[in-house]
């Protein structure tokens, strides 16, 4: 008989532990594959997942703040921030496009 409150206990945690996965999964995890694939096309210069090789002189976005990463993007795109490609290469993504690249580069590790 006691048993059961433990077992309910574990498998409460589970539905915690596992809940934000879930979500994260949500429409077939198509959202978080999206995130992905954009961020894909800034890996060539800043690195997988913006996380810049060792020696690189492009900037790693690994790890930088969600706002600043957009004030960046949306600075390059009004050309208030000189740039050497980044004035280009950002003007092919639209304000949501941007959010969803910053909030992905902000929640990457450093
Ligand atoms: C062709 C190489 C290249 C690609 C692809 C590229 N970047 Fe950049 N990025 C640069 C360079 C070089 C700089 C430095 C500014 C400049 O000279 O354009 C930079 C600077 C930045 C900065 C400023 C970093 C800081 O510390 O202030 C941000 C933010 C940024 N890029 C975001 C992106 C995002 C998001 C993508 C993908 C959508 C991307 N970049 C794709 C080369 C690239």
């Amino acid at each position: 008989m006691k048993k059961i409150p433990r077992i309910a206990a574990v498998l409460s945690f589970g539905a915690l532990v596992l809940s934000p996965l879930a979500q994260a999964q949500g429409n077939g995890g198509k959202e978080a594959l999206y995130a992905k694939s954009l961020a894909a096309t800034c890996a060539n210069c800043h690195g997988t997942n913006g996380k810049a090789v060792e020696g690189s002189s492009v900037a790693s976005l690994s790890g930088l703040e969600q706002g600043y990463l957009v004030a960046q993007m949306k600075a390059f795109k009004a050309g208030t921030r000189t740039a050497t490609v980044m004035h280009q290469i950002s003007k092919g993504y639209n304000d949501a496009q941007i959010e969803t690249l910053a909030a992905y580069f902000a929640a990457q590790k450093k």
